[in-house]
């Protein structure tokens, strides 16, 4: 496994690769991917594997436009046409009816297949190179963090891939908003990069969400997952008498200045100023730094859940309900 940075001739070798049916991991505007040949269910296979992800949980299809788009899909609604005008390339992933040329595996048998463009150079080089989609789940294990830099990848998923990609530190830091249309209308999948109001800004109306954990219709939107491998915990459910501070993180948002800051080994602020693009940006990097640490315990101020925040807080919960699963279900 080699960590190659991207340049023309890097990504020209990591595209063919791509094509003998070998996993590359790549940058995009929202996290690293780990990437295949979407129509190619032998490598498809492959990324399932790698990542330990159970077969049930589909993978999305990275394309560079329509055209490549129509390939996969035998239907895009007008809905969909629209918010793609708006919100492609970018962090947004369309579930569409699939063509037949798409694989089984890759959908986990639904009839539907998930669509994005993304807007990263090295990502849309790679995939015109390549000639075909390009399925990518984000480039970790599962259940684990996301990864917004080449090293993360490496982390863990070293010996399970044959080259990355180095595009730097993604900027948006958290995963595609999922969308899909039904009777007309958008609805959310998934928490993401784009966030719900503003797409309800441009389409006019209110978008209904359909992010149930219980009974997910994306069904990577599990009650866990993105768990770092230190105990993270919310502030306001967590007991300070019982804090070991010496191997503990806090992991704070807005401002500073917090009374007990002092006492933590390591404090980190995901936006001193609030910013939410800022904080996102910084929550898988932040989390991957803090994993590395000889620590116990990460506690996370709670985010309100509006415009990023929501991406934020889903990602935060998802972690912290990890650690509420009994120790043999983890
Ligand atoms: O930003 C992103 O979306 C990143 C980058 C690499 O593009 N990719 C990503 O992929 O987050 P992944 O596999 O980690 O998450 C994709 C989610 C999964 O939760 C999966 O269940 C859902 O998309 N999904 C994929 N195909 C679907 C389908 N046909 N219907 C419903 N949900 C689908
Ligand atoms: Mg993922």
């Amino acid at each position: 496994m080699k960590i190659l940075p991207a340049t023309e001739e890097n990504i020209r070798n990591a595209a063919e690769l791509i094509r003998k049916g070998k996993l590359i991991a790549f940058p995009t505007e929202t996290v690293y991917g780990l990437g295949a040949n979407g129509l190619d269910p032998i490598a498809a296979a492959s990324i399932f594997a790698a990542k330990a992800r159970p077969a049930f949980n589909p993978l999305i299809l990275h394309v560079t436009g329509a055209e490549m788009m129509a390939q996969i899909c035998s239907q895009i609604p007008e809905s969909v046409l629209k918010l793609m005008s708006r919100f492609s390339p970018g962090p947004v992933t369309y579930v569409l009816p699939k063509s037949e040329s798409v694989p089984d595996i890759v959908t986990s048998g639904n009839p539907t297949v998930g669509v994005r463009i993304p807007a990263h150079p090295v990502a849309l080089r790679l995939i015109e190179l390549a000639g075909v989609p390009v399925a990518a789940p984000s480039a970790n294990k599962f259940n684990k963090l996301s990864p917004t830099d080449a090293k993360h990848v490496a982390k863990q998923l070293h010996g399970e891939v044959d080259m990355i990609l180095d595009g730097g530190m993604t900027t948006i830091g958290v995963e595609s908003t999922i969308v899909t249309e039904r009777m007309g209308k958008i609805v959310i999948l998934r928490h993401g990069g784009v966030p719900k109001e503003e797409i309800e800004e441009f389409l006019g109306y209110t978008v209904s969400e359909n992010t149930d954990s219980a009974r997910p219709d994306s069904p990577g939107q599990l009650k866990y997952h993105y768990a770092p491998a230190i105990r993270i915990a919310f502030r306001d459910e967590t007991d300070f008498n019982r804090i070991n501070f010496s191997r503990a993180a806090a992991l704070r948002f807005g401002k500073t200045g917090e009374s007990d800051d002092k006492d933590f080994r390591l404090v980190r602020n995901l936006s001193v100023t609030g910013d939410l693009r800022e904080a996102s940006s910084n929550l898988f990097r932040f989390l991957h730094e803090l994993e590395n640490e000889d620590l116990e315990m990460i506690v996370a101020d709670k985010i309100e859940p509006a415009g990023l925040g929501k991406a934020i807080m889903d990602r935060l919960t998802k972690a912290v309900n990890y650690y509420k699963l009994p120790a043999d279900q983890k």
